[in-house]
């Protein structure tokens, strides 16, 4: 799989400007305007929503490792540590690593670690309970990507462990997207300064769309099962989460 050098770049300037509004872009949000316990709440919502759903359509399996992939400053992974009895998250983005380790220092059960996005080489195969990652495949270069790493994550999970995970299926608003981030590159290689262009509505963030078929492959090609899959729309997106068990 490619290595995404220069994504690991954007989302550490990112980090290092407006960190908890690269994680959750609401526009009010913008310009560190995020109160930090709001901001907690947002990922235990979303979590316990998660749990619940996970319990009614039947899943009890074992609770002793979560990995939520692209974990930012630890929004989820937070949320998720109180289920598990050890939550790793691991992110692309150095300083997004540092900020989740300080932001939740004391937080039991709860790490962070950086990895070299193209693999999740950190973690043994077949040991992971649920796999979760949210707000993260969106922002991949393309779905090829995206599929190669729903692949790794099935590899990671243990015999009865759940995968869940959300896609932009609906490609209208990534295209225009896909436009204003053309300008930030051309601004950024004239010399433009990465606040500046913050400042100015302007970002590095990519929007990618994954094509249903393409899932659907994998979900065939893996075995997993379909415990649901839910579509929803979320501002411009038309998005789709999956719930995924591994048999056994
Ligand atoms: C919009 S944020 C979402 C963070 C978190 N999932 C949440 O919902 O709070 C996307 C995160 O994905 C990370 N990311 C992007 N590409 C990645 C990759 N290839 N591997 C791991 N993390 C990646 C970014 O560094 C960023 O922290």
């Amino acid at each position: 799989m490619q290595r995404f050098g220069s994504s690991s770049r954007d989302w550490d300037e990112l980090a290092s400007m407006d960190p908890l509004w690269a994680v959750l872009t609401l526009n009010d949000k913008r310009g560190n305007r995020w109160d930090i316990e709001e901001f907690w709440e947002t990922g235990r919502d979303q979590v316990d929503a998660t749990m619940g759903l996970l319990e009614r359509l039947g899943w009890n399996g074992a609770r002793e490792l979560a990995v939520d992939f692209g974990c930012g400053v630890g929004r989820m992974s937070r949320a998720l540590s109180p289920y598990f009895d050890r939550t790793v998250g691991v992110d692309i983005s150095n300083k997004m690593v540092e900020l989740a380790r300080d932001l939740n220092a004391g937080v039991s059960g709860l790490e962070f670690e950086r990895i070299d996005g193209a693999t999740i080489d950190a973690i043994q195969s077949g040991t992971v309970d649920m796999v979760h990652t949210i707000l993260v495949l969106q922002h991949l270069p393309n779905a090829t990507q995206a599929i190669g790493y729903l692949h790794e994550f099935e590899r990671i999970l243990r015999p009865g462990g759940v995968l869940v995970f959300d896609i932009i299926t609906e490609t209208r608003w990534t295209y225009r997207l896909r436009a204003r981030r053309r300008l930030y590159r051309i601004l950024r290689v004239a010399g433009v300064a990465p606040e500046r262009l913050h400042a100015k509505g302007l970002t590095s963030m990519t929007m990618t769309s994954v094509p249903v078929q393409d899932v659907d492959d994998f979900i065939r090609e893996s075995g997993l099962e379909v415990l649901l899959i839910d579509d929803q729309q979320k501002g411009s997106f038309s998005k789709r989460f999956y719930y995924l068990r591994k048999p056994g």
